[in-house]
């Protein structure tokens, strides 16, 4: 049975609290001379909470971002653009709880003709209980995992995503394009994925939810270290650069889905505590912009600390197996 690290709400926040007094090594590394210009940025989930403030600050830094969102379409941008100071800004809809959307926007992508420098993927949901998808998954399992597959599936392949493993137009001369999985710290300590349990919809409540939460991100995390093993060129070097942090603990709405009484009093510990998605968005612009990531994957920062993710995510059967059964649920072969 999969098993998270925090068995409640209060617990992770607790702990949370307690990594904003860890010193940040890297904190001076980011510095205004980091810029992104002509480059093009996409960030899921980009209308609310930290997303809205990594488009802000991404624009602000000269990249033309593309906010991937399913609402706040168009106001969202008109309010990134008012922060940032920049035009360059637009929304695409998309909705990772439907593989029809995502399918929908990566074509959209494509046939517009758009080559990605960085994507983050950001969006991601906090449930406090099972819901099905359209598609028959868990949200958590579809949204905060396996859509994520598809999406990279769909822009390697055609070659959005500039790359030569699968599509041959690889970056030659210049930075390599950046994929950065916004994850959680809170991913250490959880169960190794069960494979029984993968892609199966069951029933749950709040105390399993939130063992889901972290569950799902050590999911994620032991893809992205499979994905970076799979964009490294034969003499080890990247192809694309692949990267995942934890941005911490941030005033945000991803509790959203906490019953009233939890929800009253996350939100108080939220505001007096927790960092603002413009403070908290720093550390995502140092891994998007700063010359020093240039050629570095499957790096870990936990905020602006460089650390080792949960041993079991860099486990080479565990990634490849995950690979299979992904591509196997999507259909993908
Ligand atoms: N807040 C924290 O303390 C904390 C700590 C560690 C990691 N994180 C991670 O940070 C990331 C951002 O979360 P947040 O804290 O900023 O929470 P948030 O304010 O709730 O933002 C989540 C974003 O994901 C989007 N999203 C949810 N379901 C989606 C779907 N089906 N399709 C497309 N977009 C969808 C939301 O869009 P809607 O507004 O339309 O729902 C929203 O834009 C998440 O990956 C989260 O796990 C957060």
């Amino acid at each position: 049975m999969s098993q998270g690290r925090f068995k409640n709400p209060v617990e992770a926040t607790l702990t949370g609290i307690k990594d904003l007094f860890r010193k940040q090594d890297l904190a001076d590394h980011l510095s205004e001379k980091d810029r992104l210009d002509g480059k093009v940025c996409l960030v899921t989930g980009a209308n609310s909470g930290l997303g809205f403030g990594i488009a802000v600050e991404l624009a602000r830094r000269g990249a033309h971002v593309i906010m991937a969102c399913r609402g706040g379409i168009p106001e969202k941008g008109e309010e990134v653009k008012k922060l940032s100071g920049s035009d360059l800004v637009e929304m695409r809809r998309i909705d990772l709880s439907d593989f029809a959307s995502v399918r929908a926007f990566c074509a959209g992508l494509q046939n517009d003709g758009i080559r990605l420098d960085v994507i983050v993927s950001n969006a991601g949901v906090a449930p406090s209980r099972g819901r099905r998808t359209v598609d028959g998954f868990d949200e958590i399992f579809q949204v905060n995992y396996l859509s994520k597959v598809l999406l990279y599936d769909l822009l390697l392949r055609s070659g959005v995503i500039p790359n030569d493993r699968f599509a041959g137009n690889g970056v030659r001369n210049g930075p390599l394009p950046r994929i950065l999985f916004i994850s959680s710290d809170s991913h250490q300590g959880a169960s190794a994925i069960d494979w029984e349990e993968f892609g199966t919809y069951f029933d749950y409540g709040i105390n399993k939810a939130m063992s889901n939460y972290s569950y799902y991100k050590l999911m994620l995390n032991t893809y992205a270290t499979e994905l970076a093993r799979r964009l490294t060129r034969s003499d080890g070097s990247p192809d694309v650069s692949v990267n995942v942090m934890c941005p911490g603990p941030v005033n945000s709405n991803i509790a959203r889905d906490a019953p009233p009484l939890l929800l009253g009093f996350m939100k108080v510990i939220f505001r007096i505590f927790f960092r603002s998605p413009a403070v908290a968005a720093r550390p995502v612009a140092y891994l998007c912009a700063s010359a020093e990531v240039e050629g570095k994957t499957n790096y870990y920062l936990h905020m602006f600390n460089e650390k080792q993710m949960d041993p079991k995510c860099y486990d080479e059967a565990a990634g490849a197996l995950l690979w299979k059964r992904s591509y196997d649920l999507l259909g993908l072969h």
